[in-house]
C-alpha cells in the first residue's frame, strides 16, 4: 500500500475584531487572483505590475505555498470580513530565505483599504507570532514610497532598523521583539 499522504496542519482560525483570519483554501483562488491583478495592490510588492499577467498562476502557487508552510508552526492566513464573509486579503508570517528572521506580510484588496483592517489583522498575526509560535522577533520590509505600509507597521509597534535591501531592492527595515510587543501591550 502506498504511504498515506500527510497533510500539513491548517492555519488556526482567529477572530480579531471585525476580521476573521482563517486557512487559505483553493476556493480563494479567484478573489486572490483579482487582488494580485490590481496595479494599486501589487505596485510595491516583489515583481510589481509586471506580474499582473500571471496573477492566476501566482494565486495557485501562493495558496499552495501558504497551506504547506503551516508545517513550520506559523504561516499566512486569508483575511475575511466577519460580518459578510467577504475575502479581504492576506496577513501572516513567513520565514526569510536568507536569514533566520521571520517577516510579517500583508496585502488587502483595494476595497478594504482605509478602514484599519491591515493594522487589526497585523496585530492578530503578531499576537500569534509571540504568544503561540514563541518567535523572538518579527521583521518587515517596505519600499520607501509605500507610506501606507510604514504607517501600519508603526501603528502596531514596529521600530525602524534603517535602510537595507530585499531581493536587491532598497527598502526600509522594521523589527519588533517579543519583549517590545509585551511592553507595548502593557
Ligand atoms: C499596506 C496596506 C495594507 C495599508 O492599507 P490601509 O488601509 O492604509 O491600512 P489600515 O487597514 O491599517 O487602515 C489605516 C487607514 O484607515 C483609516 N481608518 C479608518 N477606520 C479605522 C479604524 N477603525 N481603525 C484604524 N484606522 C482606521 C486610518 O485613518 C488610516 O488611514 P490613513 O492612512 O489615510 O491615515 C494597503 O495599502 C495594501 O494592501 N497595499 C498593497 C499591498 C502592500 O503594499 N503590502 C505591504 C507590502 S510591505
Amino acid at each position: 500500500m502506498p504511504p498515506a499522504r500527510s497533510h500539513p496542519p491548517e492555519a488556526p482560525t482567529i477572530e480579531a475584531g471585525r476580521l476573521r483570519l482563517r486557512a487559505f483554501t483553493p476556493d480563494d483562488r479567484p478573489a486572490y487572483a483579482a487582488m494580485r491583478a490590481d496595479p494599486d495592490v501589487v505596485r510595491y510588492l516583489v515583481g510589481g505590475e509586471a506580474l499582473i499577467a500571471f496573477a492566476d498562476e501566482i494565486a495557485v502557487s501562493r495558496i499552495n505555498a501558504f497551506r504547506e508552510a503551516w508545517r513550520s508552526g506559523f504561516g499566512v492566513w486569508a483575511v475575511e470580513e466577519t460580518a459578510s464573509g467577504r475575502f479581504l486579503g492576506q496577513v501572516g508570517l513567513e520565514q526569510l530565505e536568507q536569514a533566520a528572521d521571520v517577516e510579517v506580510l500583508y496585502a488587502f484588496a483595494r476595497h478594504a483599504w482605509g478602514r484599519g483592517y491591515a493594522r487589526e489583522a497585523t496585530r492578530a498575526a503578531l499576537a500569534f507570532a509571540f504568544d503561540d509560535a514563541r518567535l523572538p522577533r518579527v521583521v518587515a520590509f517596505v519600499v520607501p514610497q509605500n507610506t501606507a505600509s510604514s504607517r501600519v507597521l508603526e501603528a502596531v509597534g514596529f521600530r525602524s532598523i534603517g535602510a537595507t535591501t530585499y531581493n536587491d531592492f532598497p527598502v526600509l527595515g522594521y523589527a519588533i521583539t517579543a519583549e517590545e510587543w509585551t511592553a507595548a501591550r502593557g
